[in-house]
């Protein structure tokens, strides 16, 4: 007899599909396809050498520790060098409040594990991250989405959104994926005393943060939340988890990213991370200390920073040279994402299949969104190609836009 396994899925597998747009995704993995659709952080600049160098000395000086099992909290050396960039950038914690995570995406699901009860709530920004909507999915979370604009969440919207009393919001300050905006400093501040007003935690999602391409860099949310509290600039209050991540600053193939909470959070997350993969790699952790010490990892992000600033400068030259009236877009100072909207009731499944007929791609904004009525957008990625393909890529799709829009005029040179 065989085994009909669908009749064997757990509940909580009801609500999760695979989405229509990884199914159109597929569409664009034909090698002359400019695609902005990703999100990948510019592979010719991992910094490759340096990990075969960190490589060799962790096998020659710690192999047997590199090899063997490890704690489940992280390699101490590393939750120390985690615990000091934060406290330079504003917040001083112990490495005792940090655990390291198999990517900030598995931070995302051992927070599910740990908050959230089939039925609850979440609050989220709309747009937002698709991948932490899949991580709290499975834990059978409904959403609350508060509208973002160019400076992020809409604050004035939160004293409503929360009489529907969510567990936690779900928060991204910087270079939001996928919007591009950074939350300003007054909307922090104005999302803390709401959070100290309601008792309704903040979670930090900031993977972009250090990829800021000009201006001073933001305060974390977690920091202005200490100072609110009068505990000084740089307490850490507990009441902020915050997560990080080597994947952009690095490489995302290490998975190896960390989760910022009090204590006795912290020992909770233990729990359920030894239930779920013992620990992370720490072969990886040794190697990404190894890489990151000595100042190499500042150097290193300051290269990036310069790749990526003239990617989008590329990308919104591009814009402003080829795209049609009526077509606007985000000007983000930071990341790796650029957010486009269309005049209402442009067919936005239509203009996706039309671009990929004429070799680009990007993602459709509707999977970002929780709500079924939402705007005509478009995420586009500009990290991961140069300058001249993104200027090509841009003018092929300002075509497809001007043949979709019927108000459009014809771009130039087409
Ligand atoms: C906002 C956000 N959070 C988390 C992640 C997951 O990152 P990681 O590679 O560390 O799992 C991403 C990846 O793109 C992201 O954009």
């Amino acid at each position: 007899m065989s085994i009909v396994w669908e009749s064997r899925y757990a509940l909580r597998m009801k609500g999760i599909t695979s989405s229509t747009i990884r199914e159109l995704l597929k569409l664009t993995q034909r090698p002359e396809i400019i695609s902005f659709a990703g999100g990948l952080p510019a592979a010719e600049y991992f910094p490759i050498e340096r990990f075969k160098e960190a490589c060799s000395r962790v096998l020659a000086q710690s192999g047997r520790q590199a090899l063997q099992y490890a704690t489940t909290e992280g390699y101490p050396p590393l939750r120390e060098l985690i615990a000091a960039r934060l406290c330079a950038s504003g917040v001083c914690v112990d490495a005792d409040n940090v655990l390291v995570t198999s990517g900030s995406q598995q931070a995302l699901s051992l927070i599910g594990a740990l908050l959230i009860n089939p039925g609850d709530r979440v609050l989220i920004e709309e747009p937002t991250y698709l991948g932490a909507l899949q991580a709290f999915a499975l834990y059978q979370a409904s959403y609350i989405g508060v509208p973002l604009d160019n400076d992020g969440i809409r604050t004035d919207l939160l004293p409503q959104a929360l009489l529907h009393g969510p567990k936690f919001m779900y928060i991204l300050p910087n270079f939001q994926n996928p919007a591009g905006v950074t939350l300003s400093q007054a909307r922090r501040r104005e999302l803390v005393d709401i959070s100290h007003q309601t008792g309704v935690p903040i979670v930090e999602d900031d993977p972009y943060g250090e990829l800021r391409f000009e201006g001073e860099p933001a305060r974390p949310i977690v920091s202005i939340d200490a100072e609110a509290l009068g505990l000084g600039s740089t307490a850490y209050s507990g009441n902020v988890i915050e997560l990080g991540t080597f994947s952009k600053t690095l490489a995302p193939g290490l998975r190896v990213a960390w989760i910022i909470a009090p204590k006795e959070v912290i020992g909770r997350l233990v729990q359920i991370k030894q239930g779920t993969d013992l620990h992370s790699s720490i072969f990886t952790q040794m190697v990404v200390y190894e890489v990151a010490k000595d100042g190499f990892l500042d150097e290193h992000i300051a290269q990036l920073r310069e790749v990526y600033r003239k990617r989008r400068d590329a990308m919104l030259a591009a814009l402003d040279r080829h795209m049609p009236a009526g077509v606007e877009w985000t000007q983000p100072t930071g990341g790796l994402f650029l957010w486009l909207k269309f005049p209402e009731g442009t067919p936005i499944t239509e203009l996706f299949q039309a671009a990929v007929q004429r070799d680009v791609a990007f993602v459709p904004g509707q999977s970002f969104f929780t709500r079924p009525d939402c705007p005509p957008t478009a995420r586009l990625n500009f990290s991961c190609m140069d300058e001249e393909r993104i200027a090509e890529g841009i003018h092929r799709l300002a075509i497809a836009v001007s043949e979709m829009l019927p108000t459009a005029q014809p771009v130039p040179g087409a």
